[in-house]
């Protein structure tokens, strides 16, 4: 029986930053995680391939829409899918080793194996008990099914099945216009498959600012996405070759149903922590199973904490990484903190989409005065250098104070372009501050600016 400061469960973005920097300061720690390899759902089965496969599809879409405008002539290439799985899976295994190398580099003890906590300050893994003075939970979350539905990572896929299929389908269905429907839709659009989404709202990407939201379903339309909104979806039938999908309009209650090669399942996610033994435990849940947790994000059990998309809030990496850094300063006697109003979200299609803090829609829910500066990509030289200025930067300020309160912008780079009014927004920054910072030209990021100076006197290039 190995004794540790510190043990973490996963070793997802939430877990393995968690361990990595309770190393750093000083405690001695172990992580445990039953994969084969480092990095959770993020690096092995996530953001990272599906990244991979968007930047090739991206690009093999360029050559069929672009090339011949800048002169770049000659037939566009075909897709060698077994290839494009391979770089995919190289991608992965870069990352994953990273992750290795560093634990290695700040003396984290990989625990390899599933683990339960049998008693308060006790890991199990295998047939060994581990003791610790804290234990961490980082065990993130799974794809959350429809009833009836049976998924088979084959025909009836969720995001996972969907970075492995065997051949691009002819047709899929995506069953929810949430970020990784759209993501993966984008992804099979780009290689030809006929992508139908169907989603029980009014409107794609649930929360996102209507105006964005608006924009990017036209956007995604141009691509060759369709859209059935306001479906409740009543069945998943998997026939002998693909599946049939049925849905009900909320508008009128008639049904109609659609057959295609692939189904993806992406409704939605949900915790992750069968197996761990919180029910004898004793350990609080809330809405979906979420592990409960106070501002220091321990549980109700002293010792045991939990932090990312076990735990409440978006599941988002980065929100997961935050709290695992969070938690270690903590844990390791420092203020560990995260600003939950200042967290991105990106989704990276193209264009990208990307926003923090409030939306329109809040800020009127909330009931407080606020400006609006927009400024669209089409008065941005390099977004039209590149055929991408269909999109837009909306900043939202405080009437009274001109303190950032929002951003949503849907055009190029966006997804790295919010990082800027992130900071602003830790800052307190006001539109001021923005529009009164000398961006380089010619960059995407002067469209941020001038969203900042829409906020003043006015932009100068709209
Ligand atoms: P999501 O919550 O983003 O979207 C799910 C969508 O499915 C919603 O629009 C919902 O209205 C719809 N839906 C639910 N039940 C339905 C039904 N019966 N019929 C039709 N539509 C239905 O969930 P998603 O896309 O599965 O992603 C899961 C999590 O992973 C999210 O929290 C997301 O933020 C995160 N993620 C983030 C990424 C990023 O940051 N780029 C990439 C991929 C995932």
């Amino acid at each position: 029986m190995a004794e540790f400061d510190t043990i973490i469960i996963g070793a997802g973005p939430g877990g393995y930053v968690a361990a990595i920097r309770a190393a750093q300061l000083g405690q001695k720690v172990a992580c445990v995680e039953g994969r084969e390899t480092l990095g959770g759902t993020c690096l092995n089965v996530g953001c990272i391939p599906s990244k991979a496969l968007l930047h090739a599809t991206h690009l093999l879409h360029e050559t069929h829409e672009n090339f011949e405008k800048m002169g770049l002539m000659g037939a566009p290439p075909t897709v060698d899918w077994a290839k494009m799985q391979a770089y995919k899976a190289d991608v992965v295994t870069g990352n994953t080793k990273g992750i290795e190398f560093l634990f290695k580099k700040n003396k984290v003890t990989w625990l390899k194996g599933w683990a339960s906590i049998p008693a308060p300050g006790q890991v199990k893994v295998g047939d060994e008990v581990h003791s610790a003075k804290n234990i961490v939970i980082a065990t993130g979350s799974e794809a959350s099914s429809l009833p009836g539905v049976t998924v088979d990572e084959e025909t009836i896929v969720t995001s996972t099945g969907a970075l492995t299929l065997a051949k691009p389908p002819k047709s899929m269905v995506v069953i929810g216009a949430g970020v990784i429907g759209l993501e993966m839709g984008s992804v099979y659009a780009r290689l030809g498959t006929q992508v139908t989404v169907v989603e029980y709202l009014d409107a794609i990407t649930p929360g996102m600012d209507a105006e964005v939201a608006k924009s990017f379903q036209r956007i995604l339309s141009k691509q060759g996405l369709k859209f059935v909104l306001g479906a409740a979806v009543q069945s998943v039938t998997k026939g002998k070759t693909g599946a049939t999908v049925t849905w009900k309009l909320k508008k009128n209650d008639s049904e109609a149903s659609l057959d295609a090669d692939i189904v993806l399942l992406a409704t939605g996610r949900k915790p992750y922590t069968s197996g761990l033994g919180l029910e004898v435990l004793g350990v609080e849940t809330g809405p979906r199973g979420t592990i409960k947790t106070d501002d220091h994000f321990q549980t109700n059990i002293p010792g045991l904490y939990a932090i990312g998309d076990a735990v409440a809030g978006p599941m988002l990496a980065h929100k997961a990484e935050d709290e695992g850094m969070a938690v270690a300063e903590i844990l390791s006697g420092k203020h560990g903190h995260v600003n939950y109003n200042v967290i991105p979200g990106v989704i990276y299609t193209t264009p990208e989409v990307a926003s923090v803090g409030k939306t329109e829609e809040q800020l009127k829910e909330d009931g407080r005065a606020y400006k609006v500066g927009k400024f669209p990509f089409m008065g941005n030289a390099r977004a039209k250098a590149i055929f991408q200025a269909e999109g837009f930067v909306k900043l939202l300020a405080d009437k009274e104070t001109d303190r950032i309160l929002g951003c949503h912008i849907i055009g190029p780079g966006a997804g790295d372009l919010i990082h800027e009014v992130c900071v602003a927004m830790e800052f307190g920054a006001s539109a001021q501050d923005l529009a009164l910072t000398c961006h380089a030209h010619p960059t995407y990021s002067e469209a941020v600016r001038e969203a900042a100076l829409a906020c003043g006197d006015g932009a100068i290039h709209a």
